[in-house]
């Protein structure tokens, strides 16, 4: 009990008053230098962002193509399974993209003040990647318990919708998308279906605003996964956004590879090489701000505003 209101005290102490100066006392990082994302790569974001957005807005909307802005931009898409009651479940949507001949799986994220509780809760304590969905894990791997639950109550359906979606349009690549708590459900996602998927079908995933959601071992595990040339996770995170730094790296938290960062002042966007690259977000001086979380990524912000 006390222990469990310690810890609690001491993530609600770091959420607030995270200590990067700490950072090489706290976790492995990097301080490779930064490389200028191109403008075609990330012209190539936009698409996911518009993806990521949609799963905030109303299911029968995207459905029927009417959802306003981020549906008009992304034209020659058919919405083929969805489910989550975005509450307990966040709502996720599978569908086939014409213009990218794909698959795409889409997460809801939350609000941020319900982000925040979420990973002040309880269920913050990690707990073993479940070897079922994981069947290449070590039982070292811990991942945050509430994502993880609420992944766990999805997945069998989305499983199921994308591979017979596959199968119907005879396609080989899966795109995975979210922001916020949906980029965390979609990391989860994207590290499953690789592992699970044939080899053959390549596996995409493209998420914004990602929280810390497990140990170093599950960062290793992810970078192992979803790893190769055109990176296979991109994690986008945005100026002085407190999310991409909370869980606190201090209590055992670590980002895998694949950020890619939109500079604070400048606006540029640059790929972080490794783990933790301190001159992406992970070096960020206080104060972080909540505002940062909504974007713009790649053009596109993201919390439902952009639904009609
Ligand atoms: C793993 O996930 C499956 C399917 O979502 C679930 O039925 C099972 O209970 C989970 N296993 C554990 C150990 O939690």
């Amino acid at each position: 009990m006390h222990l469990l209101s310690l810890l609690s005290l001491a993530l609600w102490l770091s959420s607030v008053y995270s200590a990067p100066t700490l950072l090489g006392l706290i976790g492995p990082f990097s301080t490779q230098a930064t490389t200028p994302e191109s403008a075609s790569a990330l012209d190539a974001l936009t698409p996911l962002a518009n993806f990521a957005e949609q799963a905030y807005c109303s299911i029968d909307q995207v459905t029927s193509r009417s959802c306003g802005a981020p549906c008009d931009a992304t034209p020659g898409v058919t919405v083929l399974a969805s489910g989550g009651d975005g509450d307990e479940t966040p709502q996720w949507y599978v569908a086939h993209d014409a213009t990218s001949q794909s698959i795409i799986v889409a997460h809801q994220g939350t609000h941020p003040t319900n982000l925040l509780s979420v990973l002040n809760d309880l269920e913050v304590l990690p707990s073993p990647l479940n070897h079922t969905l994981f069947p290449q894990t070590s039982i070292a791997v811990l991942v945050h318990t509430g994502f993880q639950l609420a992944f766990e109550r999805s997945i069998d359906a989305i499983d199921h919708a994308v591979i017979s979606a596959l199968q119907q349009y005879s396609l080989s690549s899966v795109q995975v998308t979210g922001h916020s708590l949906g980029a965390a459900l979609g990391v989860l996602n994207g590290v499953h279906l690789a592992q699970v998927l044939p080899p053959s079908i390549s596996v995409r995933t493209t998420v914004f605003g990602l929280p810390r959601m497990g140990n170093p071992a599950w960062a290793t595990m992810v970078d192992a996964t979803l790893s190769g040339p055109n990176p296979p996770l991109i994690h986008m995170s945005n100026k002085l956004d407190l999310f991409p730094n909370i869980p606190p790296q201090l209590l055992g938290w670590q980002h895998p590879q694949g950020e890619v960062y939109i500079e604070p002042e400048s606006g540029d966007v640059v790929a972080c090489a490794g783990e933790e690259n301190i001159n992406c977000a992970s070096g960020n001086l206080l104060p972080l701000v909540i505002a940062d979380h909504a974007g713009p990524y790649a053009g596109v912000l993201l919390g439902g505003h952009g639904c009609t």
